[in-house]
């Protein structure tokens, strides 16, 4: 009996395709209720998901055949990990694939919010002419907090030093001497709050930076300050935030991801903030950053199927 690999999100051909020349049944289920995907999981031996699919307890439970979960991109936080160690099923994930589209999204995220270039789209798209409205902020010299020195923290601060923002950053796994390679200040989170001028996140989500931007954070801010958010949704606490936008405090937020994906209503007034950039967890999503962690995870998976060392997150 070939291994048959389940696919539940939208993941490029080549992972179908790597997968059959190796012999592998490619299950791929795009659309499905959730008594469909309970079938389809209870007999796959791989997984393969990027964000959409909620990989619960339940679900690997009921999965006896499954060996490996592979998610096609970093976060991992939409799989339960507990679940799977307990059923001995392999995690694993493509770690870099995405890195330049993340960061490439996150800096025109950061020049949309200085310039407020999709507000002004929107304004002459209706047909009006108002140049003095749309007065932007120069990015040039300002102090760009980056929390989260990791690979799409790095590959950020190394595009933003062209723009000659000076880098502050927060990581407490990373040491001094390697943020200053990369010309970033390694500092602690207080101060980078209080001294930065846009803060971007890049920390992975988990219960330790869940609500990390939150009211207190936001009152310690310069005036003015501007955030984005391409990493996780919550790691930015959104009514804090929307709070702090109406009270002028932050003066714009970009966000890709949100707190429950798609925005659910409540989250309508933050999202429809005039001072507020808003895309559909876009950031990784280029030919090139889904070809590559297509790639990446699939001979993850094929690994772990063939019973070969694979990474793990
Ligand atoms: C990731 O975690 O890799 C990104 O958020 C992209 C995605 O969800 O596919």
């Amino acid at each position: 009996m070939p291994h048959t690999v389940l696919i539940t999100d939208p993941v490029d051909p080549v992972c179908t395709d790597m997968l059959e020349n190796k012999g592998f049944e490619v299950d791929l289920l795009l659309e499905y209720d959730e008594e469909t995907l309970r079938e389809h999981v209870s007999s796959a031996n791989g997984w393969i998901v990027r964000s959409g699919t909620t990989v619960t307890a339940e679900l690997i439970e009921l999965a006896d055949n499954l060996e490996v979960i592979g998610r096609a991109g970093v976060g991992v936080d939409n799989i339960d990990l507990d679940a799977a160690t307990r059923k001995g099923v392999l995690v694993c994930n493509a770690p870099d694939g995405n890195t330049i589209s993340t960061a490439e999204h996150t800096t025109a995220m950061m020049q949309a919010l200085a310039r407020t270039i999709p507000q002004a789209n929107r304004s002459l798209l209706s047909g009006k002419w108002e140049r003095k409205k749309f007065s932007g902020s120069e990015l040039h010299s300002k102090t760009l907090g980056i929390v989260g020195v990791g690979k799409v923290g790095r590959a950020v601060a190394e595009r933003m030093q062209g723009f000659g923002m000076k880098l502050l950053g927060f990581d407490p796994l990373v040491s001094e001497e390697v943020a200053a390679r990369h010309d970033i200040e390694l500092v602690d989170l207080d101060t980078l709050i209080e001294n930065s001028d846009f803060i971007t996140i890049h920390t992975p989500m988990n219960e330790e930076t869940r609500g990390l931007l939150g009211t207190e954070a936001f009152e310690r801010c310069k005036d003015g300050v501007r955030v984005v958010n391409c990493a996780r949704g919550g790691i930015v606490d959104e009514m804090a935030l929307l709070d702090a936008l109406k009270a002028g405090k932050v003066a714009g937020a970009a966000l890709d991801v949100y707190s429950k994906e798609p925005p659910p209503e409540e989250l309508t007034e933050l999202i429809q903030h005039p001072n507020v950039v808003a895309t559909p967890h876009i950031a990784a999503t280029t030919g090139a950053a889904q070809e590559k962690v297509a790639q990446q995870i699939t001979e993850q998976v094929i690994n772990g199927l063939m019973g070969e060392p694979v990474m793990t997150p």
